[in-house]
């Protein structure tokens, strides 16, 4: 293959182009906006990349190819972790400075953000109160949230992947996990990433306590206790619910708590 000489750092990555996308709304500009933006944007990123891994997963998953799974997972994994980095590195933005710039970002919300709720449609989450949401934050629901509502998400896929490889019970997979080798580790590796975006969530509302204050409403005038509620939504909540089956199997006893999530619901 010939090498272009032509192609550079700068013109492949398009630097001029993506260092131009930063603007501060504030002004005179406020020295803590751009990591706002920065921070926003690079998540924004990550989503994009991840989006595209788990449209390859799911078409793993349809292909039995355990091991590809596995892999793009823990790429994925690592993106989410990215993300959540990024998020607590506005730990140090001082609360007084999100005020000063706040009123020159309008009416923008992280609840308008469409990769985000992609992930969650396409990773699994059907709870009717996402849905709700995204009617309350649309006019319109954006054309490629509808087509990943309908459409084929990990979640089904790892599903009918097990069922196909011949596993009866998600009990099955934990207590004899060598003998499902790949499917378990592919299974292993989509619980990291429940458990990842779980800590996204946690970290995010524990950061706008720290910043606003826990009883605040935010831009969309959205009460902190939806989000809270949203680290019930789970992408596998089959998975969360075989580790209580294992507990009394194991001799455990299960006290109390809300009733084990059966479905994405
Ligand atoms: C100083 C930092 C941040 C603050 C104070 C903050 C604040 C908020 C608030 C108050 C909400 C509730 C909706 C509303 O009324 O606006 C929200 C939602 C949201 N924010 Fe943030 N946020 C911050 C950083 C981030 C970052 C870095 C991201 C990365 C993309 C992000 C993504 C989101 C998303 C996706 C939602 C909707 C979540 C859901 O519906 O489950 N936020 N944010």
């Amino acid at each position: 293959m010939a090498t272009d000489t032509g192609v550079t750092y700068a013109s492949y990555l398009m630097v001029d182009d993506l260092l131009g996308l930063q603007v501060p709304k504030s002004e005179p500009q406020h020295p803590d906006e751009l990591q706002f933006i920065v921070v926003h944007q690079a998540s924004e990123l990550w989503f994009k990349l991840i989006l595209h891994d788990l449209d390859r997963v799911v078409e793993a998953l349809g292909a039995d190819d355990f091991e590809l799974v596995t892999r793009l997972m823990a790429r994925v994994n690592d993106c989410m972790d990215m993300v959540t980095t990024g998020l607590r590195s506005l730990q140090t933005l001082p609360p007084w400075s999100l005020h000063e710039f706040r009123g020159y970002l309008g009416t923008s919300s992280g609840l308008q953000s469409v990769q985000f709720r992609e992930i969650e449609l396409l990773g699994g989450i059907r709870d009717p109160r996402l849905r709700r949401v995204l009617d309350d934050t649309y006019p319109d629901t954006p054309e490629q949230l509808n087509r990943r509502a309908r459409g084929q998400s990990v979640s089904d896929a790892h599903r009918a992947a097990a069922e196909r490889a011949g596993l009866s019970s998600w009990e099955q997979l934990y207590v004899d996990s060598s003998a499902w080798g790949p499917l378990y580790l592919a299974t292993e590796a989509l619980m990291a990433f429940d458990r990842a975006f779980v800590r996204w969530r946690r970290e995010h509302v524990t950061l706008i306590e720290g910043i606003l204050g826990p009883r605040t409403r935010g831009s969309a005038g959205m009460a902190l206790s939806y989000l809270i509620k949203t680290e019930e939504f789970r992408f596998f909540p089959y998975l969360w619910d075989v580790r209580h089956e294992l507990t009394i199997r194991g001799d455990g006893e299960l006290v109390g708590g809300p009733p084990a999530r059966r479905d994405g619901a």
